[in-house]
């Protein structure tokens, strides 16, 4: 008889259960500072509190498919209605819905790296491979290379992946160079996770009126600081969003984080608050750090700041130790580009982040 080993589809076999040991360790002692995983420091306004409180009561009920958000974030995208619109609990689950409608076992996605994990590894579960094009580091910044994006492309290319800003080097591709990703017809998604930061205005939700295959990625964990309701959407053109949203999970968004999500996006005070008072704290880091002799600082156009401490003579991984023994959780960063002295750091409260300024200078100085 076969062992029930025997049974799993191969592509699974020896991958084990996505656990973050950062957060594990912050929700088991609560007085560490979470400056990890690019949460929000703000908890939720009294608005979305009062739609959680309200839908809580109705928590006997089964959500419907979100038509009234739907067509929230499809008016405040500029798109046509609820048909341009799918939700998932998070972005991470919408990926994993795009991911299983154009990869086969064997085909190939794109990412360019230093990226966002979770690509990878709803990849891996549905036995797709992953095709990795490095960003470029000159001069101090980590740059896009659509070039080497679009020669990484071959016939078993099912799908591309950009963030952006990206995470984490904080910066934006140029619209030129979307354009032309997006020119190959291949399904490309535009992740714009932190695109509230820097305010919607120039989006890339404008290309999908051009491209078919442009899928456009948001999530209301990052500005609007609602990471543990799980919330995220996709926008597209209808036909696509109508496929992709057959692969749903029903009810996949419950009624509570649905409709905490429509008081979050008409909470614009809210969410302005939120911008500005990270957008200022990120000035403040990237001043007091770049004031480090030789860190190398990422401008960040999201709420976490990328740092490279090679040339200050100090590893990355002994700045975040020191920081974490004053309670700061920072995130690490493996070597790349010949340089062990990345970290990455989330932007918290006024107070975290001047506690985690005056220690990572008082470790530089050392
Ligand atoms: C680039 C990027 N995309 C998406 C997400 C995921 O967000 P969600 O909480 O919506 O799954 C993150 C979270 O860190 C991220 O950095």
């Amino acid at each position: 008889m076969k062992k029930i080993e025997d049974y799993f589809v191969p592509w699974i076999k020896g991958i084990e259960m996505y656990i973050s040991p950062h957060i594990e360790m912050a929700w088991e002692d609560r007085n560490l500072h979470r400056m990890m995983s690019n949460e929000n420091p703000h908890q939720p306004s009294e608005k979305v509190l009062a739609a959680i409180n309200k839908y809580g009561k109705m928590a006997n009920r089964y959500s419907d498919t979100g038509s009234v958000v739907r067509t929230k974030i499809a008016e405040l995208n500029g798109l046509a209605g609820p048909e341009n619109v799918m939700l998932g609990n998070g972005t991470s689950e919408v990926y994993d819905m795009m991911w299983r409608s154009f990869l086969a076992p064997g085909d190939e996605l794109i990412q360019h790296t230093p990226c966002f994990g979770i690509y990878k590894l709803r990849c891996n579960i549905l036995g797709g491979k992953l095709v990795s094009v490095p960003m470029i580091y000159e001069e101090g910044q980590l740059l896009f290379d659509p070039d080497a994006i679009i020669k990484a492309v071959t016939p078993k290319t099912k799908l591309i992946v950009i963030a952006n800003p990206n995470n984490p080097t904080g910066n934006f591709m140029a619209e030129k160079d979307f354009r032309r990703i997006a020119d190959l017809g291949i399904p490309f998604v535009v992740d714009e996770a932190y695109k509230e930061y820097s305010g919607l205005e120039d989006s890339m939700v404008k290309l999908i009126k051009d491209y078919k295959n442009v899928l456009v990625t948001r999530t209301l964990s990052k500005a609007y600081g609602l990471a543990g309701l799980r919330f995220g959407y996709m926008l597209g053109n209808k036909e696509v969003v109508s496929q992709i949203s057959a692969t749903l999970i029903p009810w996949n968004v419950g009624t509570i984080p649905m409709w905490a999500a429509l008081a979050a996006l008409e909470d614009t005070e809210g969410l302005a608050m939120r911008v500005k008072f990270n957008n200022d704290q990120v000035a403040y880091i990237e001043k007091e750090l770049g004031a480090v002799p030789g860190m190398t600082v990422f401008h960040a156009r999201g709420n976490y700041i990328l740092f490279d401490a090679k040339g200050t003579g100090k590893k990355g991984d002994d700045i975040v130790a020191y920081v974490q023994e004053k309670g700061i959780i920072l995130r690490p960063q493996n070597p790349m580009y010949d340089s062990d002295g990345f970290f990455r750091v989330t932007i918290g409260t006024a107070e975290e982040n001047r506690m985690t300024v005056e220690s990572i200078k008082e470790y530089c100085a050392k």
